[in-house]
């Protein structure tokens, strides 16, 4: 793991202490971000939900920029859900318009940095035009061998267990598939987040604690870190701070501590 510090923050700042009080052994490999929030930004600054938007994408910039400098493997960010088509028209415009725009000028910036482009969602619903972005930035970015940055884009974990689901069914009644074979790595390769870790963090900013129907597989064991700062906020110290709470985390997996094991064997045994 090679974190470019000075690239980060420089030194002397509150945010480069952070950042040294951090222990690179103990780095999540994957980060997931419900970013929310945006809407109540920008009605307190009474500008247009549109506008909370698009300063949104700009704290998009400044995190991919961290976690490519942290060299952390993989984020997973919750940009549109297949609930958030409940929205007016105009702003649903608005958001693909601007994630176009985030792809036009972020191009550039993610091979510099050698950020791999990726997607999860059922893409099928988007507007062809969308999804040629989506197609050329995955494109451009392919040999990228950085962090790997996946966008949600009518993205829904029931939709998605579904579908997969769907698939082991189709797959049993060819006859290509046993029952017994649908365990939880089958279920693992089929999902949309096919060879990335789990989430080791969670964040959900805007005060917010819910789930949303994001990643409700993957996030068995992830450790969430919840916030009131609103998405358009959450800058470099917010992400240090996440990553400073994870750390502190005891992740046990339903284990126990080691210094709790001492002493639970049976008698003169040895436990297995
Ligand atoms: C999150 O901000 C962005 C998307 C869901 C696209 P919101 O638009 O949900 O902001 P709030 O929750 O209304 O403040
Ligand atoms: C979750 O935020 C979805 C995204 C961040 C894309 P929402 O604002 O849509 O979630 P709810 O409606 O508050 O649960
Ligand atoms: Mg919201």
């Amino acid at each position: 793991m090679m974190i470019d510090r000075d690239g980060i923050a420089l030194p002397g700042t509150p945010e480069r202490q952070l950042l040294d009080e951090l222990r690179p052994d103990r780095m999540p490999r994957h980060v997931a971000i419900i970013m929310d929030g945006n809407g109540r930004w920008a009605k307190a600054r009474n500008l247009s939900r549109i506008q909370g938007h698009r300063a949104g994408a700009q704290a998009v910039r400044t995190t991919l920029e961290t976690v490519s400098r942290l060299d952390i493997e993989a984020i997973t960010l919750y940009a549109f859900s297949t609930e958030n088509w409940k929205r007016p028209k105009l702003e649903i415009r608005a958001l693909w318009g601007l994630l176009k725009e985030f792809i036009d000028s972020q191009l550039d910036t993610f091979k510099k940095n050698n950020l791999r482009f990726g997607t999860i969602g059922d893409l099928e619903r988007l507007d062809p035009s969308v999804r040629k972005y989506l197609d050329r930035a995955r494109q451009a970015t392919r040999d990228c061998t950085g962090t790997l940055v996946k966008i949600a884009l009518n993205y829904s974990g029931r939709h998605e267990l579904s579908r997969v689901l769907r698939e082991a069914v189709a797959n049993a009644g060819q006859g290509r598939l046993k029952p017994d074979e649908i365990d939880e790595d089958w279920i693992n390769r089929h999902l949309d987040t096919a060879g990335t870790p789990d989430p080791d963090l969670l964040i959900r900013t805007s005060g917010e604690q819910r789930v949303s129907n994001f990643l409700l597989w993957q996030i068995a064991y992830s450790e969430i870190y919840f916030t009131e700062v609103l998405w358009p906020d959450f800058g470099v110290t917010e992400l240090l701070e996440a990553i400073q709470s994870y750390q502190q985390r005891n992740r046990r997996f339903g284990g126990l501590d080691p210094e709790n094991l001492t002493g639970t064997e049976p008698h003169g045994g040895t436990s297995v």
